[in-house]
Formats: structure tokens, C-alpha cells, sequence
């Protein structure tokens, strides 16, 4: 950052104003590469413009949350006029009304739906509601994938569980993706007893040997609920929806990234004789499911309905995937022009592509990933190792990142073939973001 920026005095306290200095863990510091900005000042279609004073290309997108663009125009309008009818009242506004009957008439194996500002408030919205329609204790968690939510169901099951007793820990099961074996053991071991399972459809490698549906009947036939969590794939990987393409019937299903261009809104979504617990119309126990204040504020609603109306009218999903077929292609001839292909692998689905850096002996290396991140943020792009494909990035920002990443994979190969590739790095290596001490 340039010493005299006007906000190097802000900055340089931010680790004493915010715990971390960010409101996710995977924005922060020890996340990027020294050469990514600090913070950002503002976003516009698929750029943003850090407090360094430079303009990014961004391929972050709000943690995959920003599927349109930055300041997306339709979006703005409808929440601009949203905005001028008021955010929030003593009862519900209409508008929880409209939107809710839109997601009920387009979601797969949805009867009913409720809203919330974040992702995690309905994963564990989905288990709380699991356990009671079960009476049962125990959560069954993929643990192949990254993330569900910051409560303590999931947190407890990773490196970083201070502050979750071991009582609460206790209660989260683990199983591996395209493993069925693993799930037929913890099934086995507490028969009974198992509440749910709970996973994406993907993250990374696709299902094999039809994993889903096996996972699927396995669940249902131990009694318990299938919670399928489509925060990230929800309207990226599948319009509006993947797991429905694996011929899938969730009890259960989350939404969030994908569906309002980074305004706060997730979607817990479900069939009705589950949901309806935390309904008025039963006379069973009653579940205290999602009651939050700001659960259904009317502008993160307005942009969800603009979103929707986006999506469809323009067709945005399987733009998505053509373009990063096109992108995934035109990256892999640069890897192989360079020689690297044994070391730098795309992988995941094309609208949501990762790229890996593994050593010679193909383990995954911390250090090269962070010398590749910093020469691509030197460089003018945003990136987290990750492509969250917008409808924004167009032609010219295709060709903007294969001519950068021609650049860097050149100054990677030397870096690649030093014996002192940490004379390299610029500031310190990327670490993970579960792990049990700074
Ligand atoms: C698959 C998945 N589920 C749940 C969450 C939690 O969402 P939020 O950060 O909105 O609480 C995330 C966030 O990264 C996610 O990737």
C-alpha cells in the first residue's frame, strides 16, 4: 500500500478494531498474498477497486456470493425501489409473500421455504429441524468438504473447536465423499440415532459410481433426513438447482450465494411435512426454527426477485458454463505451453474452477500456491486461487486473464525450478483456515 493513502491510518489499526480484521475468515490477511489489496473501496461488474489505488479484475466475487456483477444495474434498481418502500416492520412485509411463492413454484422438492442473512443460520436451521422431526441426536457431516456453517455442530468437527464443549462436539459424525463405505460405518455404529446427513452435491471432485443416490437411499433407509446444501451450487452449478440433475429428493435444502448478487439472504427450503414444525398450524412440539430480526429485510429480498428474474430473462447459468469451458480450455494450453501441467491442474466444475499447485512429489504445496497468488495479484487480478465466474466477466476480461496468467505462469516455471523459492515470496505463506493456533 502506497505510505501515503488515505486510509493507511484506518488500516493499520484494523486488527484492533475487528477481530481478524474481517467478517469471514477466508477474507483475511493470512489468506491472500502480500500483493492483494488490503481492503476494498468499491466493485463494479467484474472489478473492484482496492485501498492500494488499484483496479482489480476480481475472480473472488464476494466469496462466490456476487453471481451477476458488481453493482449490478437491475439489482440496484429493485432495491433502490425496495429501499424508498422501507426495510423492515412489525409485521410481515408482502414482499416475504411474492418471493416465497416464486421459490416454492421453481425450487425442486420444495413445499415450503424460509429466509434468513446467512448461509450458516440455515444449515443448522435444517439440523436443528432434522432432530426434531426425528427425535434423534446425532448430525452426519461430509467431511470432505469445506464448509457448512460457523455454529458449533460444524466448527467442533474441525482444527479450530475452542469454545465448543466436548459434550456438543461429540454429536457431529464424518463421512468422505464418494466413500459409501464410510457412511454405512457411521450408520452402523449409531443405529438409531443418526438425525440427518448433511452435504453439497460437490465441491471439487463429481460424484462417482452414483455416490448421491446411494447416500440418498442409505439415509432414508436409517430413518433420517437428507439435508443437501446448495449455498455454492445453487444457481451457479445448476439453475435453480444441481442436486435435482442426480435425480436427488433432499428433505432439506439450502440456498445462499447464489441467489441475490451479494445482498444477505440464504434460503432454508424443504418439503412441507418437515418445515411445517416451525409452523402455527400443527399441534405437534412446536420448533423454534428461524426467528431473527433482520431474516426477511426487504431490500435483500427485492434483490433476490431481481435476481431470479435476471437468471431467467437472460439465460445466465449455461452462459456461465460456456464461458468457463472456454476459460478452462484456453488455461490448460498456457499450462501445458509452459510445461507445467504435471504441477498446475484446474479443477472442479467450470463455473466454479480451482487451481491446485502441487511439488514434484504431487503433494499440495502452501508455498507455491502462495508465489503463484502473489504474481497473479501483482498483476492487477483478484484472485484466491479460485474462478467464481460472473455474468459480468466477459470477452475482454477472458482475455485480460489468459494474457496475465501467460505471464505468470512463465515467472512460475523459474520460481517452480529455483532451489531457494522462498527468496520469492514477498510476505508470508497462506495458511489454512482451520487450525488450532495463529
Ligand atoms: C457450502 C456452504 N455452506 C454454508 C456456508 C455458510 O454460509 P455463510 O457464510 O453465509 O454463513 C458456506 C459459506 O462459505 C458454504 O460454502
Amino acid at each position: 500500500m502506497p505510505k501515503n493513502s488515505r486510509f493507511s491510518a484506518l488500516l493499520n489499526k484494523r486488527h484492533s478494531l475487528i477481530p481478524g480484521a474481517a467478517h469471514t475468515y477466508s477474507k483475511g490477511d493470512d489468506q491472500f498474498p502480500r500483493t492483494a489489496p488490503p481492503a476494498i473501496v468499491r466493485g463494479k461488474g467484474a472489478y473492484v477497486w482496492g485501498t492500494d489505488g488499484k483496479k482489480y479484475l476480481d475472480w473472488c466475487m464476494g466469496l462466490r456470493s456476487v453471481l451477476l456483477g458488481h453493482a449490478y444495474e437491475p439489482v440496484n434498481r429493485a432495491v433502490a425501489k425496495q429501499m424508498s418502500l422501507g426495510t423492515n416492520f412489525g409485521r410481515p412485509a408482502m414482499i416475504e409473500f411474492e418471493f416465497a411463492n416464486e421459490l416454492v413454484k421453481m425450487l425442486p422438492n420444495t413445499d415450503m421455504v424460509k429466509f434468513a442473512k446467512n448461509g450458516s443460520t440455515v444449515t443448522t436451521a435444517a439440523t436443528k429441524l432434522a432432530r426434531a422431526f426425528t427425535g434423534r441426536k446425532y448430525i452426519v457431516v461430509c467431511s470432505s468438504q469445506p464448509f457448512f456453517s460457523y455454529d458449533d455442530w460444524f466448527v467442533g468437527t474441525t482444527q479450530s473447536p475452542a469454545g465448543i464443549p466436548e459434550e456438543v462436539r461429540k454429536l457431529t459424525l464424518t463421512f468422505a465423499y464418494n466413500d459409501i463405505a464410510s457412511l454405512e460405518r457411521v450408520f452402523a455404529e449409531h443405529q438409531n440415532e443418526i438425525a440427518c446427513v448433511i452435504l453439497e452435491v460437490m465441491a471439487g471432485d463429481e460424484p462417482k459410481d452414483n455416490f448421491l443416490q446411494k447416500v440418498e437411499a442409505l439415509t432414508h433407509r436409517e430413518g433420517a433426513l437428507l439435508i443437501i446444501d446448495e449455498m455454492i451450487t445453487g444457481f451457479r452449478y445448476g439453475f435453480p438447482a444441481l442436486h435435482d440433475r442426480y435425480g436427488l429428493k433432499p428433505d432439506l435444502t439450502t440456498y445462499g450465494k447464489g441467489i441475490a448478487n451479494g445482498y444477505s439472504l440464504a434460503i432454508l427450503a424443504g418439503r412441507k411435512e418437515v418445515m411445517e414444525l416451525g409452523g402455527l398450524e400443527h399441534k405437534k412440539e412446536r420448533v423454534f426454527l428461524v426467528s431473527t430480526t433482520h431474516g426477511a429485510e426487504t431490500t435483500a429480498l427485492a434483490a433476490g426477485l431481481a435476481v431470479l428474474k435476471e437468471m431467467k430473462i437472460k439465460k445466465i447459468q449455461p452462459a456461465l458454463v460456456r464461458y468457463g469451458t472456454k476459460l478452462k480450455k484456453e488455461l490448460e494450453k498456457l499450462v501445458i505451453k509452459h510445461s507445467l501441467a504435471e504441477f498446475v491442474q484446474l479443477k472442479g466444475a467450470v463455473v466454479n474452477m480451482s487451481m491446485v499447485f502441487k511439488d514434484r512429489d504431487g503433494a499440495v504445496s502452501p508455498l507455491l500456491r502462495t508465489l503463484f497468488l502473489q504474481e497473479v495479484n501483482k498483476r492487477g487480478i483478484l484472485f484466491q486461487g479460485y474462478f467464481a465466474l460472473s455474468y459480468s466477466h466477459g470477452q475482454r476480461e477472458l482475455q485480460t486473464t489468459l494474457k496475465i496468467f501467460d505471464k505468470v505462469l512463465g515467472e512460475y516455471s523459474k520460481i517452480f525450478a529455483s532451489t531457494d523459492r522462498e527468496a520469492y515470496l514477498l510476505g508470508p505463506i497462506i495458511r489454512p483456515v482451520f487450525r488450532k493456533y495463529n
